[in-house]
């Protein structure tokens, strides 16, 4: 389903330097596959999900969705392939304001052809059906707690469709208890649609559902072993013991001035390939 082949990320910062946040990531996810990354912040893992679904292009390596170069595709194409392809879930839900719970699932399929369009309201309904909620099809999002707030994020994300969900930390606002019932949800959503899951999480209970783990650390993706031989922190960084690996030295912490405001802007002037 999805190829990445020595993915690299690097932005000149202000003062000239260049911040290399990927160094070559390589990871292939098949369809119906979950896959989880970890990491400690700052160390990349937004900018890959961002490079996934097509909301960022990398400065090299080759990124394949079903054979395709990615690097090949009109702009055109590529937001074609964004929104029928990939939905996103995010840590803070990101809901439309001032839009009720129904309007929100909707607004995905407003750019949609034919039966989807005509049908939308149907189709957002049918979803919030699906994750519990639908019974507050016209509630306002913000009067919603964050576990409901996350469930109308999940319905927008699968209302088209998508090959594959892609959840940065979607579990990162809400409680242990609710995070585990939003992550119920989005396995079996996953599941029942055959869509490919990345999660990308900081919680290793979160992590463990996924068939592969892997840790983001000095710009590549590390295989993470969460099993038998065990796993533990070292900081907010998970490390698998047994397996050979000692605890790298953390990057020097990244000003948070330099965080990206907007996943969809090109932040740094040069021009994405
Ligand atoms: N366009 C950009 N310009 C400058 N710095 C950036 C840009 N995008 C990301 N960064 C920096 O790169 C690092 C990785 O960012 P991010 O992918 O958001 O990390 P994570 O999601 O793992 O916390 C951070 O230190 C961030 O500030
Ligand atoms: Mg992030």
């Amino acid at each position: 389903m999805i190829d990445l082949h020595a993915i690299t990320r690097t932005v000149r910062l202000p003062d000239d330097r260049m911040l290399h946040i990927l160094r070559g990531v390589d990871l292939t996810v098949a369809t119906g596959e979950h896959v989880a990354v970890v990491g400690r912040s700052g160390t990349g893992k937004s900018t890959l999900l961002n490079i996934l679904g097509l909301l960022d292009a990398p400065s090299g390596g080759e990124y394949l969705i079903e054979g395709t170069p990615v690097s090949r595709l009109s702009n055109r194409a590529r937001t074609v392939r964004r929104g029928r392809d990939f939905g996103f879930v995010f840590q803070q839900f990101n809901l439309l304001p001032g839009r009720s719970v129904v309007e929100n699932v909707m607004a995905p399929l407003m750019y949609a052809k034919g039966r989807a369009f005509w049908r939308r309201r149907a189709l957002a309904s049918q979803m919030l059906d699906r994750v519990g909620l639908g019974d507050r099809l016209d509630s306002m999002p913000e009067r919603l707690s964050g576990g409901e707030q996350q469930r109308i994020a999940i319905a927008r994300a699968l209302v088209r469709g998508p090959r594959v969900i892609l959840a940065d930390e979607p579990t990162g606002a809400l409680d242990v208890q609710t995070g585990q019932t939003v992550m119920d949800l989005l396995d079996s959503v996953a599941a029942e649609t055959g869509a490919a899951l990345v999660t990308i999480t900081h919680d290793l209970s979160v992590a463990a559902r996924a068939q592969r783990v892997y840790r983001l650390a000095d710009g590549v993706l590390v295989p993470l072993d969460l099993g038998s031989a065990g796993a533990e922190w070292v900081g907010d960084v998970p490390t698998a013991v047994g397996a050979g690996t000692r605890p790298r030295e953390l990057a020097p912490p990244v000003p948070r001035e330099l965080e990206p405001p907007a996943p969809t802007r090109a932040r740094d002037g040069g021009e994405p390939r």
